[in-house]
């Protein structure tokens, strides 16, 4: 998709549509103004009829429009001045996006605001509406004969010529791009996603972009000594791999952080096997790996001055005579002993050798992202990741992260009166903690593989992969967390 600005009057741009942004019970002014005189008053009658509020992504939608450059119009409201944020300018434009991304070959404008957004500048408006326009027109039926979204063939914003509104834009680009290839990995079906075929698409991207890249297969995993992972692995015929991507932006002595990413690309529960309902979606339980990835391009694209690698486990949970047991005792690659209890708690068991690895890299800094348990989702809903940590200070960064970037990040506890219900009978460590408290004592296990570093575990199982449409985001993948983790990169050289 072609992104770019223009300075136009907005009643000249041509555009298949042009999207106006409205203020909620703001008075109408400059280009809107503009607007109204040439469409012989629309914009005042839709006013006072009620039709045009600016409540937050509320739509009008306007055709045949005579008069301007663009034949069809959509407003979409901002809300309040007062109440203007990133999640909600996001909201707005990812709703007026995706209503017009139902032909093929459309070209969009969007006007720029140039009233004063509450707290987002111009630049990141010009930057979400650059992104929105690549993530709202792409849909997730990759396989459908007549889609139901189609990328639009050119975007142009409409706002003065600056440097800044030219870097916010390649800004959006990268972002959007890199939110699509998360989308796209974990939307492609899980016999062309394979730990093999997630490495591919790795690499490609890793080539395209800059970014080291190292794939451990079988053989480099069994001589890690990764009990744990390779254990996960057995019952399938695809072979399990580890993928490395590093950017080196911070300078060789400069401190590195880690993102790591779980990546099941099928999970079947293994033996402990699911049932239909909880196993059709399990494509996307290497979301993680795939947020990782996409954040990883955007953070060698934008040439963040920080050290960031990325480490995906890929391994697919199947059943066969081969399979891991319940009753297993397995030997991780840190020496710690694991009761396997459950074969569905296979996330952790994953996790647990690659944090290892990481550790013993030197990394300084630990995040990772799992679509690790269903009582995260129980605990804190579809939309909202959990967060668990063992240093509160290296926590708040993320948090803050997320609060700029606007995505639903809550932390929960990590008391030691958790760690009881994972102790271990036979092993060390069991690798489910029953019932009650399932999202903290998964996070609690994971915590024997990062030794004393900062860390931060990310549940995403909630928000990675989204059960419906809603009017601002496509069912399936979401790209949850990418902006964050690129955010994060961004404040961790500093
Ligand atoms: N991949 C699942 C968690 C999941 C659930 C992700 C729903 C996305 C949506 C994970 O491997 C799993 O099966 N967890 C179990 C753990 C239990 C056996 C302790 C769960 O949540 O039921
Ligand atoms: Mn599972
Ligand atoms: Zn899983």
């Amino acid at each position: 998709m072609e992104i770019r600005r223009t300075d136009k009057p907005l009643t000249q741009v041509e555009a298949d549509w042009l999207i106006v942004p409205v203020i909620e019970s703001a008075e109408l002014t400059g280009p809107l103004t503009l607007l109204d005189q040439a469409l012989s008053g629309t914009l005042t009658r839709l006013k006072s009829l009620g039709d045009l509020t600016g409540k937050l992504a509320s739509t009008v939608m306007l055709r045949g429009v005579v008069g301007i450059g663009a034949p069809r119009l959509l407003f979409v409201g901002l809300g309040t001045a007062q109440e203007i944020s990133t999640a909600r300018i996001d909201k707005a434009l990812m709703t007026a996006t995706r209503a017009i991304a139902d032909k093929p070959n459309t070209k969009v404008a969007i006007l720029v605001p140039t009233d004063p957004l509450g707290a987002v500048s111009t630049v990141g408006f010009i930057a979400s509406a650059a992104a929105s326009g690549q993530i709202g027109s792409l849909g997730q039926d990759l396989f459908r004969t007549e889609r139901s979204r189609h990328p639009f063939t050119s975007l142009t914003l409409i706002t003065a010529n600056t440097p800044e509104a030219e870097a916010a834009i390649e800004l959006g680009r990268i972002m959007g791009q890199a939110i699509n290839l998360t989308r796209d990995l974990v939307n492609r079906p899980p016999q062309e996603i394979t730990p093999l075929g997630f490495a591919k698409r790795a690499e490609a991207v890793a080539q395209e972009f800059g970014l080291r890249f190292e794939m451990l297969d079988q053989t480099r995993l069994q001589q890690e000594h990764m009990g744990s992972l390779l254990a996960v692995a057995q019952g399938s015929p695809q072979p399990p791999c580890m993928v490395i991507v590093e950017h080196n932006g911070g300078g060789p002595n400069g401190p590195r952080l880690a993102l790591v990413g779980k990546g099941v690309t099928f999970d079947s529960g293994g033996l402990s096997l699911k049932p239909t309902d909880g196993m059709l979606t399990m494509k996307c339980d290497m979301a993680g790996a795939a947020t990782v990835l996409g954040a990883m391009t955007a953070i060698a694209r934008l040439n963040l001055p920080v050290n960031v690698v990325g480490y995906m486990g890929l391994v697919e949970n199947m059943i066969g005579g081969n399979a891991f047991k319940l009753g297993d005792i397995l030997t991780a690659r840190n020496g710690v002993t694991i009761e396997v209890l459950n074969t569905d708690a296979e996330g952790r068991l994953v996790l647990a050798d690659v944090l290892s690895y990481a550790v013993d890299a030197g990394v300084d800094r630990i995040v990772d992202l799992a679509t690790l348990t269903g009582a995260c989702v129980v605990a804190l809903g579809e939309d909202v990741s959990g967060a668990f940590t063992n240093d509160q200070r290296w926590c708040d960064t993320l948090l803050a992260a997320a609060k700029t970037t606007g995505e639903d990040v809550w932390q929960l506890p990590m008391w030691d009166s958790y760690e009881d219900l994972i102790k271990g009978d036979i092993g060390d460590i069991k690798n489910t903690g029953g019932r009650w408290g399932g999202a903290i004592t998964a996070a609690r296990f994971l915590q024997h593989f990062v030794g004393k570093k900062p860390w931060v575990h990310l549940d995403i199982a909630g928000p990675a992969f989204a059960s419906s449409n809603k009017p601002h985001r496509e069912a399936g993948a979401t790209g949850h967390m990418v902006k964050t983790l690129v955010e994060l990169a961004r404040r961790f050289g500093v």
